[in-house]
């Protein structure tokens, strides 16, 4: 009964696809289907040309290729796909809460609601079910509430399905992808402790075993599971946040943050990574289960715990802000009718994904201010950008730093699609965003902005030619040379 051979995944996201085109590719006894209700996403998953694929990761292409219509289907048959499976991960999204008790903060667990309540509905035998999703601590236990309410059919001749419910947190990151799954530090799989727990565990683990080291697949408890995944986001974060913090001191004292994270990181207690300053975190992740944890720890009434953790998302709120502003100050104090050239717009390299991208909250606190904003990114597609200003007008969250600005000036205005497609451009190459430019951001570190001919740029902009690096991943002597004004973050 342990045994598994067909695998269904629910959601065919940015998680869903790369993880079960993997798990395909190691385990080609296994028929794995991922459906989803997006149509078209769908049909990019089914694309011939392979550039098509809905998500960018390195490597994710060959992946494809090798066992898509081998034993990788991409289907928009969810019912199809959970009758026919024994184990059904749940990879749905589970934004923040946009409304209602929660709104900004808890986790909107409604998709994951609306799979559970399809698998109770349409499964007529055992199924093993596989919470992939991110999800606040004890959600499977409404996950299995669910299940067990599922009505009776009288006219089955097999008995009621049995449903065991498992946490399997997803670690990989974004733009890195395809190589953390196929080497995961960790796989964490949590489960009941009870008979059918165990089996399922074991069913799991035996997946994963197929290339996973037994060692590097960790069980625990349910709750354990669940709280993990928030922990270890959160603990990512703090990192970034306390060396972003440390950058504003920098820039007060003439001490270089990266030298100082350096420093710091060689010690073996505190580690090199997840150290590098920058405009700010961004990511689908970060700040979403942060806030989630923050909200979980109101509502276990531990106000101090949530305080603690909140700060960390206050502090990169602070950090886009100050990043802004000191583009503004830089420039006289105004950028009205200045053109500002980004270079990047994803939320980190090698992704297509700009979701909570700080450039977005940047390009917003300029475009407050009138700037003309120039855009260049090698995958962000152009209607991308403007959505992503779009959606920010609607769903400005109540920021500590925004509620600070206040009292200086006024609170940010509601901007119309028309004003940002006049104020906004979007290049094809990156030289046509940066010519006359009084300015350049950079706020993604794609490799190949360290390579451009940055001698060209400098002649095709105006003077003082201004560089804010965003992410200190120029040649900062070479720039200097050129006759650039550069500043960098945490330099002083
Ligand atoms: P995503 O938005 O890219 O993909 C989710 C997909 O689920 C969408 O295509 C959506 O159409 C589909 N969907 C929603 N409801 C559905 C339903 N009822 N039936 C069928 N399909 C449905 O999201 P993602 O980035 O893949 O994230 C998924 C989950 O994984 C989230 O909980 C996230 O927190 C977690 N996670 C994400 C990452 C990451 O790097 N993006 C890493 C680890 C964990
Ligand atoms: C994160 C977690 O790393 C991953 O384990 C989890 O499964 C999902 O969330 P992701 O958001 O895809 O992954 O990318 P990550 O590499 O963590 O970067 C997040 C953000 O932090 C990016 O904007 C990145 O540029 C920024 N960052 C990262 C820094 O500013 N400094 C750093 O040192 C590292």
């Amino acid at each position: 009964p342990n045994k598994v051979t067909n695998i269904a995944c629910i959601g065919a996201g940015y998680v869903g696809g790369p993880t079960m085109a993997v798990i395909a590719q190691k385990c080609p006894h296994i028929k794995v289907t991922v459906v989803d209700i997006n149509e078209k996403r769908i049909a990019d998953w089914n694309d011939i040309d392979l550039s098509k694929l809905p998500v960018y990761e390195p490597g994710l292409d060959q992946v494809v290729a090798e066992s898509r219509d081998r034993n990788l289907f991409f289907s928009t048959d969810v019912e199809g796909a959970i009758r026919e499976a024994q184990m059904i991960f749940i990879s749905v999204n589970t934004p923040t809460k946009t409304y209602g008790i929660g709104k900004g903060m808890a986790a909107d667990l409604k998709y994951v609601e609306l799979c559970a309540r399809q698998i109770a509905d349409v499964a007529t035998e055992d199924k093993i079910i596989v919470e992939k999703s991110t999800l606040p601590v004890r959600t499977a236990q409404a996950i299995r509430t669910i299940m067990n309410a599922a009505p009776a059919r009288p006219n089955s001749p097999s008995p009621a399905p049995r449903f065991t419910v498992l946490s399997n947190p997803e670690f990989l990151a974004e733009g890195t992808a395809v190589k953390d799954l196929h080497n995961p530090d960790r796989v964490l799989i949590g489960g009941e402790e009870d008979e059918d727990g165990q089996r399922a565990i074991e069913a799991l683990a035996t997946i994963y075993a197929n290339w996973v080291p037994g060692e590097r697949i960790l069980t625990t408890r349910i709750w354990s599971s669940e709280l993990s995944k928030l922990t270890a986001n959160a603990f990512l974060a703090q990192r970034i946040s306390s060396i972003n913090a440390l950058s504003a001191l920098c820039e007060k004292t003439g001490a270089d943050v990266d030298e100082v994270a350096h420093a710091i990181g060689t010690d073996s207690r505190i580690g090199p990574k997840f150290l590098k300053s920058s405009v700010g975190f961004g990511g689908s992740c970060f700040q979403k289960d942060i806030l989630n944890l923050v909200y979980l720890c109101r509502h276990f009434n531990l106000p101090e715990v949530a305080d603690y953790w909140e700060q960390v998302v206050k502090l990169n709120d602070y950090q886009k802000q100050r990043f802004a502003k000191q583009i503004i100050d830089t420039l006289f104090n105004t950028v009205s009718g200045k053109k500002i050239a980004f270079l990047g717009w994803a939320f980190k390299k090698d992704t297509n994904d700009t979701r909570e991208s700080a450039a977005i909250y940047v390009a917003d606190e300029l475009l407050q201010d009138r700037a003309e904003i120039h855009i260049y990114d090698p995958k962000v597609p152009t209607e991308r950008i403007y959505a992503d200003l779009e959606y920010l007008q609607q769903h400005r969250r109540p920021q500590a730093v925004i509620a600070d600005r206040a009292k200086q000036s006024d609170p940010p205005e509601t901007l119309s699609s028309e004003a940002i497609r006049r104020l906004v451009h979007v290049h094809k190459t990156p030289y046509a965003a940066m010519e006359q430019a009084h300015a350049i951001a950079v706020l993604t570190e794609w490799d190949e902005f360290r390579t451009y001919d940055w001698q060209k740029i400098y002649d095709a902009m105006r003077k003082p030619a201004f560089v804010f690096d965003g992410r200190n991943i120029l040649n900062r002597e070479e720039l200097n040379n050129i006759g650039f004004e550069l500043q960098s973050i945490g330099r002083g």
